[in-house]
């Protein structure tokens, strides 16, 4: 069974749908632990359905190493075989990534290598494209870089702000982590760096 650790900034809508995954029997990972970077809404998720949580403040440090190393401390102590970050809106230390890889997998609310980033929804529609999309990628030291995993394209519509392209989008995106997820977890999908 692989055990999953995800990190999450927001409201873990995401998180949610990965967690009532993993409590399938036949689902082939489990959710052993879920960290915030910040008093992240989506913490209640795990709350509600019994999953242990951290909060590990980024403000709280003095910057992103020192940051990173506690956050690496306590993800240690669950030994997770796969950190998944799922609206972690924080760069990981390289320190942190070089510890892990290539067993952390991000997802982002675009069609990458389009509209990395922090704003990946308002950068496409600030764009004016037609689609746009979303994508599970590994993790490496840049940002919204790694081995593209999986991705889908998704139409951008006329009207669409960036909270109702982002509403649309996040299905997908759920879709396309559980599937990652369950496909490394039978080995269906090999993680490279
Ligand atoms: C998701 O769309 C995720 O891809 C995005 O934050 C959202 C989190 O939503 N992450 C990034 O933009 C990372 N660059 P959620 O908290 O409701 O799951």
């Amino acid at each position: 069974m692989l055990t999953v650790a995800v990190l999450i900034s927001g409201t873990g809508s995401n998180l949610r749908a990965l967690l009532e995954a993993a409590r399938r029997p036949d689902f082939p990972a489990r959710i052993v632990v879920v960290g915030a970077d910040r008093d992240a809404e989506g913490l209640a998720h795990a709350a509600e359905l019994g999953i242990p949580s951290f909060t590990v403040p980024f403000r709280s440090f003095a910057d992103r190493d020192a940051w990173g190393a506690e956050l690496g401390r306590r993800l240690d102590e669950w030994e997770p075989d796969l950190v998944v970050l799922s609206g972690l809106m924080r760069l990981l230390p390289s320190s942190l990534v070089a510890r892990y890889a290539p067993r952390i997998i991000n997802t982002h609310p675009a069609y990458l290598p389009e509209f990395p980033g922090a704003h990946g929804v308002r950068d496409a529609l600030a764009a004016g494209v037609s689609q746009t999309g979303a994508s599970v990628i590994v993790v490496d030291d840049g940002v919204d870089t790694g081995p593209i995993l999986a991705q889908e394209r998704i139409p951008v519509e006329p009207g669409d702000t960036e909270e109702t392209l982002h509403e649309r989008i996040k299905p997908v995106e759920r879709r396309l982590l559980i599937d990652v997820v369950r496909r490394i977890a039978t080995g269906d999908l090999a993680l490279t760096p």
